[in-house]
Formats: structure tokens, sequence, C-alpha cells
């Protein structure tokens, strides 16, 4: 189950930040050494040169690309910058292999680990599909940092597992753990069952997303503030350079939030230049928590489906009956909930939690601070055995013509069971594709193939053989294959129905 044994140096790229780390901690990364973190920033200077981390953050905002990983997340390609010929839109991917280029060079200048036989183990945020995990990783190949993708772990999980490297005392009993990531561009969400004599088995139940974090907080506040400014008398739509003025209430509003996490109230001075006059205004922690409560419901409506498809994951009960499950239920029996991520300063995000979850569930940080934990826990991760059962680190092809025609039947990384599959309150949840969906051809034979991308062989069986190289009778007609989040494998073909599982789903049953 554990992946590659070369030295492993974890990556963490951030929205916000980004890191790096051995298995021996944390490798400063920060300009000037002592700093922890590189801003995640990269831009084009007045030369037309690319910079990244410090040296982008005092360019104009129009030359500058701020939250680049969002573009992976969201899908663009391109993003438009002000070059020295003007504006221009560039490839985003080859802004991300600048940025990660940069942290890898100063990564190796000072940790020693990065180097010639060591294997660099990026995270990714849980609701990546497997083409947004390869994009990242094309882009640090392409900075020439070692990466492959059977190491690419979610970054939830990663949090886990700095946590439970450190836990000194196992009681061998399984361990109910949900991890809540809040970044500056994702909350990340991880359901993990943990076991073995040293808890070095996790397992993930359910890992999602929402790309809802700080960011979204930041612009939040900052259309608060946009009001009271107006109680003030101070009308930014008026204001000469209104772009101008909008970044700077917004670089306030983070900084602002930032603050709050230990003072109960910030002045907010404005800029005389951005806003033609001196002002101040008070913003208080009441305030920020009341912008900041829509998001968490979001947020704690996430857990919930988390908490939802963990159920589905290993219970064998009837899937309509949890996807009706109230929140007191289904916030039974975790043991702890593992805060990861620079939102987790934030006071009402653990008051939040504490209200949702039963007192007996303990509310801590996955580690202090809570923007070191998924950087830490990738550096560690090959002491652990992943499996993530929901979204499966493998493809299912099938061939025909020998090799040279196929269809993916299932994409690794692809959740077995839709949100809106549980919305509809179905039954019978599972991953399931037909020969039409495929397009498959009326006859002939096939075989499937099987594609892992955990570093090891998947051992999975259907009709008392191996998955991999399985014969099909094509059918366009009755061709259907389906993959249960409990590890069951069901195909339909031409000559009948087969029914195997995935080996080390067991895990599981073994309690
Ligand atoms: N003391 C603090 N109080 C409140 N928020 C903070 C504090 N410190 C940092 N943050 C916020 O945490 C966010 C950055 O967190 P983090 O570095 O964990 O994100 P990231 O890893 O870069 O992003 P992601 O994981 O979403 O890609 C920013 O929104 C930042 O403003
Ligand atoms: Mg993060």
């Amino acid at each position: 189950m554990c992946a590659a044994r070369r030295p492993t140096v974890g990556l963490d790229f951030g929205t916000s930040t980004t890191l790096v780390a051995s298995t021996r901690g944390l490798i400063p990364i920060g300009n000037d050494t002592t700093f922890p973190w590189m801003p995640s920033l990269v831009g084009y200077a007045d030369d037309g040169t690319v910079v990244a981390g410090e040296n982008a953050q005092h360019l104009p905002d129009g030359q500058l690309a701020r939250s680049i990983k969002r573009s992976i997340t969201e899908g663009r390609d391109f993003v438009r910058i002000d070059v020295p010929t003007g504006a221009k839109d560039i490839r985003t991917d080859a802004l991300i292999t600048e940025l990660l280029r940069e942290a890898g060079r100063r990564g190796a200048r000072r940790g020693r680990d990065i180097g010639v036989g060591s294997l660099v183990r990026l995270g990714c945020p849980a609701m990546w599909d497997g083409r947004q995990r390869r994009r990242l990783l094309g882009a640090a190949q392409r900075a020439d940092l070692p990466v492959v993708l059977a190491t690419m772990i979610d970054e939830p999980v990663a949090a886990g597992i700095a946590w439970l490297d450190r836990q000194r005392v196992h009681t061998g009993r399984p361990l109910r753990i949900v991890v809540f990531d809040m970044g500056g561009g994702t909350l990340d969400l991880a359901v993990l069952d943990v076991r073995g004599a040293n808890h070095k088995d996790v397992s993930v139940l359910a890992a999602l997303g929402i790309a809802e974090a700080g960011d979204d907080l930041d612009e939040a506040i900052a259309a608060d503030l946009d009001i009271e400014l107006a109680k003030a008398g101070i009308d930014i739509d008026a204001i000469e350079n209104q772009p101008r003025a909008r970044v700077w209430l917004r670089d306030a509003a983070r900084t602002t939030k930032e603050l709050l996490s230990s003072n109960d109230e910030e002045p907010i001075v404005l800029s005389p230049q951005v806003f033609g006059r001196a002002a101040e205004i008070w913003y208080t922690r009441g305030q920020l928590n009341e912008v900041f409560m829509p998001h968490m419901e979001r947020a704690e409506d996430a857990v919930g489906l988390a908490l939802m498809i963990a159920r589905i994951t290993e219970s064998a009960k009837s899937a309509y009956e949890i996807a009706r499950m109230p929140m007191d239920l289904l916030v039974q029996g975790v043991d702890v909930v593992l805060l990861s991520g620079g939102m987790c300063r934030i006071p009402y995000v653990r008051q939040r939690l504490e209200w949702l979850f039963e007192s007996s569930t303990k509310v801590e940080l996955a580690m202090d601070p809570p923007e070191n934990a998924v950087v830490v826990g990738l550096a560690r991760a090959g002491d652990y055995g992943t499996i993530n059962m929901y979204r499966p680190a493998f493809d299912v092809l099938l061939e025909w013509n020998r090799g040279q025609e196929f269809r993916t039947v299932y994409e690794a990384f692809t959740p077995l069971v839709e949100r809106s599959q549980i919305a509809r309150g179905e039954d019978d949840l599972r991953y399931t594709r037909n020969g039409r969906d495929l397009s498959l051809p009326r006859n002939g034979k096939g075989k499937l193939r099987v594609v892992s991308y955990s570093g090891e062989r998947l051992r999975a069986t259907i009709g008392s053989r191996n998955l991999d190289g399985f014969p099909v009778a094509l059918s366009d007609e009755k061709f259907g294959f389906s993959i249960y989040p409990d590890g069951r494998i069901r195909m339909t073909d031409g000559a009948g129905t087969f029914e195997g599982r995935v080996d080390d789903w067991h895990r599981l049953d073994a309690e």
C-alpha cells in the first residue's frame, strides 16, 4: 500500500502559500530563510521577466496572478496579465510551473533533501478529478520536480497524517477522524478510518471539498467594509481610481480578518492616496462572525455530506436511509475533528464545529500552526498506507482490437457517488457506465485493463478471476459496469453478469 520508499519531500502548493517539508520537518522557503512559506504569487516584472513569491508581492495588480491554483479548480487555462507589450493571455499552467520551480529551487538550496534520488510528494484538493491532478503534475514535471501521480494525495488526508504522526499513544482501536482543512481557495474535507497497531492504515471513506474559503471571506468582508465606508460618507464608486481602491479594500479585509483572530476589534486606516482623504473605521470580531456565518453554514452542509458518504462507503445500510439521517446522527462516533489551514485560526471555526459535533468528539488543530499540517503530512505520508475508497486511484479500461481501441470505463479519482445522486435520494448508490454511454461496438471480444496509480498493483477480482485481463463479450446494448463504494464490482456483458470486488476494501471488514 505504501508508495515509493525514496526520501520524500512534501510540497504543498496552496492558493495563498506554498510550503516545503522533509521527513525531518518544515524547510523554510520564505525570502529571508526564517519565514516558513512563500506566497503563491506570480507575475511579470516591468522588464518582462516572470517573478514568483515575495518578489511578485509589490507588482501592480494587473501584472500579478493571485490565487493561481484556482485556475485548475475552476478549469481556466489562461489569465490576462499586463506584460511590457500590453495585456496578454498567459497560460496559467506556465505560471504555476514558474512558481513551483522557485519553491523547488529554494527547497533544494535550504533543505538538502530535494535532489538526486528524492521524490517530491504533492498534495491536491480533495475535490480535484484525475484531469486536474494530472494538470498540476504536468506543471510540476515541467518545473523539473521529481513527482509522480502515485504519490499525490488529498490535502486533508495529508493533514490527518501530520496529526497521526505526532500521536505517541496508540490504543489499537480504530479511529474515526474528520479533517476540516480551510485554506485560501478551498475547504477540503476528509473522513478517515484509521486502523492497525500503530494507526498506520488510513482508509479515506470520503474526501470532498468546496471552492469557498479564505479568498471568499475576504471578498465578503470587503463588501461589508464598503457599506461601513458609505456610512462614514465615503462612496467607493465615486473614487477616481476605483479598481485600485477595491484591491486596497480586499487586502485590508484580509489583514483585518487575520488580526481579528487574536483581537476583538481592529482599526482600518484608509490610505489618503487611494481614497482621497484620511479616515479610520473600526471592525469587530462580531461583525466578522456575522459575515462568515453563511460560509460556515455551507461548510457544515459539506461536512454533513462527507459524513453521509462515509457511512454509505462503509455501511450495508440503505443509502436511502443514510441520506435521510439528521445531522445529530451523522456526527455520531467521530473521535476527533482536525483543524487544518490558515482559516482555522479564526476562533469562530472551532466554535461552530464544537457546536456541530458531540461533546465527546475532540476538536483540535492538526498541527500548530494549522497551515503547516498539509506539508508536514505530505512528507510523512510514505510511512502510511492510504487507500481512497471514495475516489479510487485506478483506471478501468475496456480494450479490443489488440488494444488499438479502448474506452475508459472508470477514470481514476472520479467519485463513486455524486452529490446529486444523494440529493435525489437514490438508493443503490454506485458508479455506473453502460455500453451506449461508451459507444461500444455491437459485438466482438475485448478485455478489461486496470491501471493503478497507488504505487502498487490493484488486487481486484471479478467472476473469480483477475479484473485486469478479464475477457468481455462486447455489446453496446448489454454492457454495464458498476463499482459500489464498498468495493463490489459488477459487470454485465454479452455473456452474462459477473461479480467481484476490490480486495483492498476488505480492510474495513476486518473489524
Ligand atoms: N491568523 C489568521 N486568522 C485568520 N485567517 C488567517 C490567519 N492566518 C492566515 N489566514 C488565512 O488563511 C488562508 C490561507 O491559509 P492556507 O495557507 O492554509 O491556505 P492555502 O494552503 O494557501 O490554500 P488552499 O489550501 O485553499 O489551496 C488565507 O485566507 C489567510 O488570510
Ligand atoms: Mg492548503
